[in-house]
């Protein structure tokens, strides 16, 4: 599933980048390009790479993921 529209980034390469060491949004954006133009997907990013174990968030966004 696409994540970020604007730069076409699926759910599956953000959780990919954040395994591998992305930490922040901003390590995101550097390395993917998420949120760097509407920035409509910033809080679903941030949920998902406070899934995997990273310091980005774990706000209501990421509840939302977490029975999937
Ligand atoms: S959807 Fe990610 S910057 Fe627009």
């Amino acid at each position: 599933m696409y994540v970020c529209n604007c730069n076409g980034i699926t759910e599956r390469e953000i959780v990919a980048a954040a395994t591998l060491g992305c930490a922040t949004l901003e390590d995101l954006r550097r390395d993917l390009g998420v949120a760097t133009c509407c920035g409509k997907c910033e809080p679903v990013a941030r949920a998902l790479i406070g899934r995997v174990g990273g310091h980005c968030g774990n706000g209501p966004a990421a509840q939302s993921w977490a029975g999937d």
